[in-house]
């Protein structure tokens, strides 16, 4: 069985469990977990930002993030494919007490000019102001494509204007860097806060990093502490963690690669099933020209010895640290295999 369903299915590598088995650990909410405090200086480094904190998953970095740039009642603009508007349980308005401002971008990606128009100062005495603008990149729900570079630059010189912050759920934002083959750093300056995933692309058994500068990261190990976030002997997960950080590029140049050639596979099968640009390691394979309901096509799927995802009628592939050329065959058989089971049904 091939598990094209996530980026988060990967089981730890050989150089990952040596990592966990010789981690020197202590007790990390004290502050005394020295792998812990490593992965944490790696990480911020690497994000360009003073300091960063490690957590258990993304879900709880995007709102501790929330938690610290917004009181109750504040709005903060996010577009409406958005995972930390549609997939975290709505602890945006649930646990922060934020009022979500959701914008319909272009193919997932917020334009300047809404953004832009959305804002509210406060000054009219009904109304909310806006204190957050929340980007991802990559753009899950758009099939893992990339935040233009310089549209993120113009929505900072908007936040700037307005006086209000950014922040990044960057959970895949490694992908990003390395289509773009630059630094994640890079990625990082337009946003205030930013949180990217060891455990999706990057291949760690658990963990999220969030990163800024030194206030909000002291004011943000708090909110994190008040849900939960508050471990312990962390070194093994931080010694993945700092693992899964050693050279990634080329590991993640090679899902993509992966990627691109289940895309072209699934093309050649049918033009109208591959419709969203294949850039990093998400293809989104839209049946509705062949099932109004993409669940038993996964259940064919299945039968055919591949595990993906679904959304209506669009079904989800995701490469990742476990699949490689054979496994992309099978998976493009298993496609044909499904699409002639419903034609020759239709006869
Ligand atoms: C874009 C994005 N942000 C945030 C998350 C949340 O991460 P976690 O599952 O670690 O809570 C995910 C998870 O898939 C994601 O895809």
């Amino acid at each position: 069985m091939f598990d094209f369903r996530s980026d988060t299915v990967t089981t730890p590598t050989p150089a990952m469990m040596a990592a966990i088995a010789g981690a020197e650990v202590g007790d990390s909410a004290r502050g005394d977990d020295p792998t812990h405090n490593r992965l944490e200086d790696v990480a911020a480094e690497l994000a360009g930002k003073e300091a960063a904190m490690f957590l258990p998953s993304g879900t709880m970095g995007n709102l501790a993030a929330l938690l610290t740039h917004l009181r109750p009642g504040d709005e903060v603009i996010v577009e409406d494919r958005t995972h930390i508007y549609n997939s975290e349980v709505g602890g945006i308005s649930a646990v922060a007490g934020a009022v979500p401002r959701t914008i319909r971008g272009v193919n997932g990606v917020l334009q300047p000019d809404d953004v832009a128009a959305a804002i509210k100062t406060g000054a009219v005495q009904s109304a909310a102001p806006t204190r957050l603008i929340a980007l991802e990149n990559t753009l899950n729900a758009a099939g893992g494509t990339v935040f233009p570079q310089e549209t993120a630059a113009a929505i900072r010189q908007v936040a700037d204007a307005a006086g209000i912050a950014v922040h990044l759920d960057g959970a895949r934002l490694f992908n990003a860097a390395a289509y773009l083959k630059t630094s994640v750093a890079d990625l990082c300056r337009c946003a205030d806060s930013v949180m990217f995933a060891l455990s999706k692309g990057l291949g760690a058994p658990m963990g999220s990093i969030l990163a800024g500068d030194s206030d909000f990261i002291a004011a943000a190990r708090k909110k994190a502490r008040m849900l939960g976030g508050g471990m312990r002997q962390t070194g093994m997960m931080a010694a993945a963690g700092l693992e899964a950080l050693r050279d990634p590029m080329p590991r993640l140049e090679r899902d993509h690669r992966m990627a691109r050639m289940l895309g072209e596979g699934l093309a050649k099968l049918d033009g109208s099933l591959v419709r969203d640009p294949v850039q990093t390691n998400i293809v989104n394979c839209h049946v509705d020209r062949f099932a109004p309901n993409a669940e038993a096509f996964v259940r064919s799927l299945k039968r055919h010895g591949v595990r993906a995802n679904f959304a209506r009628a669009k079904v989800r592939f995701v490469t990742h640290g476990h699949i490689d050329e054979a496994a992309v065959k099978t998976c493009l058989s298993a496609v044909e295999g499904t699409l002639t089971e419903i034609r020759d049904l239709a006869k």
